[in-house]
């Protein structure tokens, strides 16, 4: 065949592709099967491997920035996979250690050993080895469920495929950064916004081939689910992840003492132009297993790690006008809009004032002009004004004393343990009455950490809030779909979809379930303590009668603060019409918890008095992982008091009074020392 009739073939046959791209993904009506779409896609990539001539932009085989696939198989992790909490400068690292030393219970001066590894800013995946063969690949997902991108992982070539190394453990699921070095992106730059978002599209690809194109890299630094392993340090294993054929970074150090992290974050954000990648500051980690493991987790994230990340950057604009933002509970926010400028190569036209008191405080006006500060991905603000560039055309801002959204008289709270006045203030309306909270709360009980609705992002919630579709959270289980298909932008396809992931969500946890309810003060920590104490959706609506609330103060971490909003939340109408609304549409799944059967199952401990070497928090995290469960007063339930020095003398009264069994740290040490 001649070379120009293949290449017409060729052409015709992209053209009819692109047009049923169109269909998919401008009008989201496709017109033809995924299936008929794939064959279409794969001889298009036949014939330019056959051909090496043939060469089309619009070809598959260039065009990754097509949307990625919905369409893999949600797999869930062994071990969660979390995100890191952050720190900004020495102070914030210094309270991180504090914590860590405080929970450990060790000297204040221990020297705590950390691995430093550079933080590449890629995409996060998961890989399952089993016998040293690389059996499944996954995404990190919502942190518990990832996607199944097996196929596309093994497209890179830094990922073995198969490990024989000796103390290669027998099972273990190795985690890295999966990335595309700078020079390469300069390929991609026209179809993606930043090298993150490069390897992130590529590797959702549902045609592997078209992965295999990116250059994409790996480079290891942790594990999940292992069984068998010798290491008892991150050092070692970082050492042992490169015996076994991974790619580690070069940057990776052990580093003792606060001083010398910051010597090295300081010294890798000079380097940071050389590193043929993308680094957005620096993960510490305690080096010792034994003591990661101690640590365990928060809700989030470990408390082993922190993310350093690279100073801010910062810009001098002028301030254009002040707007309040509402919060869904109820803050009103401050924020300046500003003169756009280019911050580290993101577009910067608002930033936080905070609260009325950091108005007054740094004398902020309208017309002034100020040093705005962006630090990694956290909301830009404004650091100081220059008083030397202030005319005579600035204006003082006046901060609003009703809600600018639905007019009720605005409060400033008076903080018990502070003893003073809340510097943040809000709408007095309690939820839904007040609309812009309505749809705040709406888009939190959507969000990534609450009912995580697949497509139904922010924009989302507002048009259908504008729209009348949705005024509380239980209409999302109540859409008219047949509406929403005729709307502007949607189609039979993606109703599809939205009406799929909504379904997928009607099962939920107990404590997502609490947390997306956007309690005051019930963060996901919190909800899950309610969840557990509470086990079901039946206790937790009988919370509306008063008398259970105070119950609640058994939980050890809830404290009065907390049952204050949850009194006030069950006092309001609305919330518990929303409540019943949901419980008719879910299915809200009872608690079970992970380890019931432990050594200490069914058994209920009280701490007072100092403990030696061990914190109150590690021993209360002790119990929880022997199935034991911690309350905060002396009452019926409990079985031990736990004494320790300096007990209060009340509580051991109480007990004694009671029948309840008093015991010592070593006592508790010795029940969880039984082999049962
Ligand atoms: S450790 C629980 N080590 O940063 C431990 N993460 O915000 C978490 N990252 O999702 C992972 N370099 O994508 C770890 N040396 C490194 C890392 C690293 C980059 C990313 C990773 C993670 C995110 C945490």
């Amino acid at each position: 065949m001649n070379k120009a009739l293949i290449k017409k073939d060729y052409l015709k046959i992209i053209e009819k592709l692109k047009k049923y791209n169109q269909a998919y993904y401008e009008k989201n009506s496709p017109i033809i099967s995924d299936q008929q779409y794939d064959i279409l896609k794969k001889k298009i990539i036949d014939l330019e491997n056959e051909y090496k001539f043939l060469e089309d932009r619009e070809s598959p085989s260039q065009s990754v920035g097509f949307k990625p696939s919905k369409n893999f198989q949600k797999v869930k992790h062994k071990i969660p996979m979390l995100s890191l909490g952050n720190v900004f400068n020495e102070e914030d690292l210094k309270n991180f250690e504090k914590k860590i030393v405080n929970f450990l219970s060790l000297e204040e001066t221990s020297k705590i050993e950390y691995s430093a590894e550079p933080k590449i800013d890629g995409i996060s995946a998961s890989l399952i080895y089993i016998k040293g063969k690389f059996v499944k690949g996954l995404s990190r997902g919502d942190g518990s469920e990832g996607e199944d991108i097996t196929q596309n992982l093994k497209t890179i070539k830094d990922i073995p495929t198969l490990i024989t190394k000796i103390n290669f453990p027998e099972e273990i699921d190795i985690r890295g950064e999966v990335f595309i070095e700078n020079k390469d992106f300069e390929k991609l730059k026209d179809r993606f916004a930043n090298p993150r978002n490069a390897a992130s599209g590529s590797l959702r690809q549902k045609d592997s081939t078209i992965t295999s194109k990116i250059p994409l890299k790996f480079i290891a630094y942790t594990h999940g689910y292992v069984k068998h392993m010798e290491i008892n340090n991150q050092i070692d294993f970082l050492k042992n992840l490169k015996l076994w054929g991974f790619k580690t970074n070069l940057f990776n150090r052990k580093i003792t003492s606060i001083k010398n992290l910051i010597l090295n974050h300081k010294d890798l954000e000079e380097k940071r132009k050389e590193i043929p990648f993308d680094i957005d500051g620096v993960v510490y980690k305690i080096n010792n297993f034994d003591l990661q493991r101690r640590l365990g987790f928060a809700a989030n994230a470990p408390r082993w790690a922190i993310a350093h990340k690279f100073s801010a950057n910062s810009s001098i604009s002028e301030i254009l006008n002040i707007e309040i933002q509402l919060g869904r509970t109820g803050a009103l926010t401050p924020v300046a809009k500003i003169k756009p400028v280019n911050i580290g190569g993101v577009i910067v036209s608002n930033a936080t004032l905070h609260n009325e008191d950091e108005i007054i405080r740094k004398d902020i006006r309208i017309g002034d002009t100020i040093t705005v500060e962006r630090a990694g991905d956290v909301i830009p603000h404004v650091i100081s004004v220059d008083f030397k560039k202030r005319t005579k055309n600035s204006k003082k801002y006046i901060f609003p004393l009703n809600c600018p959204s639905c007019g009720s008289k605005t409060v400033k709270d008076f903080n018990e343990t502070t003893k003073k006045e809340d510097a943040v203030r809000r709408c007095a309306s309690e939820g839904y009455e007040c609309k812009k909270i309505a749809i705040e709360k709406i888009k939190h009980f959507v969000s990534k950490e609450a009912f995580n609705i697949d497509g139904f992002g922010k924009k989302i919630v507002e048009n259908f809030w504008h729209l009348n579709l949705i005024k509380f959270p239980h209409d999302i289980f109540n859409l008219d779909y047949h509406d929403i298909e005729k709307l502007e932008g949607w189609g039979k396809l993606s109703v599809a979809n939205l009406k799929f992931s909504i379904e997928q969500k009607k099962k939920i946890s107990l404590k997502r379930f609490i947390y997306s309810l956007g309690i005051r003060h019930i963060g996901q920590e919190n909800a899950k303590l309610i969840a557990r104490h509470l086990k079901s959706l039946s206790n937790f609506s009988k919370l509306s009668k008063n008398k259970y609330i105070d119950n609640l103060l058994n939980i050890d971490g809830i404290g009065p603060t907390q049952i204050q909003s949850i009194k006030n939340f069950f006092l309001n109408k609305t919330n518990l019409n929303v409540l019943n609304e949901l419980s008719k549409e879910l299915s809200i799944l009872d608690i079970t918890p992970i380890n019931d059967n432990g050594l200490l199952k069914n058994k209920t401990f009280m701490l007072t008095g100092k403990l030696n070497d061990i914190s109150r928090a590690e021993a209360k995290s002790l119990i929880e992982k022997n199935s034991g469960k911690i309350i905060s007063n002396v009452n019926k339930k409990l079985d031990y008091l736990i004494t320790g020095e300096k007990p209060t003398i009340k509580k051991v009264n109480t007990a004694k009074e009671m029948g309840i069994q008093i015991i010592s740290q070593t006592e508790l040490i010795e029940m969880l020392n039984k082999t049962s």
